[in-house]
């Protein structure tokens, strides 16, 4: 056991070593500067990365994503990506950037085309659009042009999330935009495509979380009872073990979110056969699971 510790304690402080030679990073991404296959984002607090991986390759070919993970453990752990049905081919050419029409895109340099894009309609100034890994994992596209106070995000990753919702994000409605927020399972541990089930506010207006299959759009399989103020009523389990939920009800939003603690590796994931869970990914993740269970 002591061992262990001091092995740990190793680990963390060359880890602070490495991490403090990797300066030139940066989290952001401005007209004229794109992000490269091997090249990365890293947010402010080195917490997550964003960048192309390779994933659920098959023997002739190879599958790129565009992805967030998280930046500071060593085992490779995504929570987004933003193509998990449409891999890219040809990864040598692959660059991130904001396009002319403003949208952050992937595009595919050798044969001038568009691999992916945040698809949203606008007639902005583009060369003040940025696009910021932010501290709290969401990727965020804006106009940072400063004489304009009003500046919004105009897309952001937390509103498209895939099979993890990370702290912070909401799990629901806009109906201001249209959105639904919800999670869909991966295919298998290899492929981050759609897979068989997902998880949504319920459909049918009661305040809880719904998990149903996506082939047979039969009645949920499981549902976590009426958020009571406090928590679903029932699954206090659930409640447990996710650190502080809420769930959000305005005018035109309704959602529901969780926050553990911003210096902690957890996200709640809905794994490929169809069920929830939160995932510490450090020693002092799993330490801040179990304080927020007992709290
Ligand atoms: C992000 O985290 C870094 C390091 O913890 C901090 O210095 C910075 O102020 C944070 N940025 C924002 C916008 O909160
Ligand atoms: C891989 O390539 C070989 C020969 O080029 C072909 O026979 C085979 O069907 C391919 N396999 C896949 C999974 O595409
Ligand atoms: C964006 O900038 C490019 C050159 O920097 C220009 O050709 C293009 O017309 C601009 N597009 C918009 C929508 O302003
Ligand atoms: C892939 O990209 C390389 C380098 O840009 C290019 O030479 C090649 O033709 C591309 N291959 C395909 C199949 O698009
Ligand atoms: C300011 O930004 C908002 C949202 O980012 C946009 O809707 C608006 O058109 C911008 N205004 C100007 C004057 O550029
Ligand atoms: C938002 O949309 C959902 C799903 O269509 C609906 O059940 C709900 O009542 C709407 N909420 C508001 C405030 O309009």
């Amino acid at each position: 056991m002591a061992y262990l510790h001091i092995l740990i304690v190793l680990l963390s402080s060359l880890h602070l070593i490495l991490g403090n030679h990797a300066t030139t990073t940066r989290d952001t991404i401005s007209a004229g500067q794109p992000l490269r296959i091997h090249d990365k984002l890293v947010s402010q607090n080195g917490r997550y990365a964003l960048g192309f991986f390779e994933a659920g390759s098959s023997q002739n070919t190879s599958n790129w994503y565009l992805g967030i993970w998280f930046n500071s453990i060593p085992k490779f752990t995504v929570g987004w990506v933003a193509n998990r049905d449409a891999p890219m081919k040809n990864h040598t050419s692959l660059e991130l950037k904001i396009s002319h029409d403003g949208n952050l895109v992937v595009a595919n340099r050798a044969t001038d085309s568009i691999v992916w894009s945040t698809e949203v309609n606008m007639n902005y100034r583009n060369n003040t659009i940025i696009a910021v890994l932010l501290n709290s994992s969401n990727l965020v596209l804006r106009d940072d042009d400063a004489s304009n106070s009003s500046s919004i995000s105009i897309w952001q990753s937390f509103d498209h999330p895939t099979d993890s919702l990370f702290q912070w994000a909401k799990l629901g409605w806009d109906n201001a935009t249209g959105l639904n927020r919800r999670l869909v399972s991966k295919k298998n541990s290899i492929s981050p495509a759609s897979g068989l089930y997902r998880e949504e506010l319920d459909p049918s207006g009661v305040n809880q979380v719904v998990l149903a299959s996506l082939i047979r759009s039969t009645k949920p399989y499981w549902a976590s009872g009426a958020w009571n103020g406090n928590r679903f009523n029932s699954s206090p389990e659930v409640s447990r073990n996710v650190g502080f939920l809420s769930f959000v009800e305005t005018t035109h939003e309704k959602y529901h979110t969780y926050h553990v603690s911003d210096e902690v590796d957890v996200y709640y994931n809905l794994g490929v056969s169809g069920q929830v869970k939160p995932v510490a990914l450090t020693q002092s993740a799993m330490m801040a699971l179990c304080l927020t269970a007992l709290a």
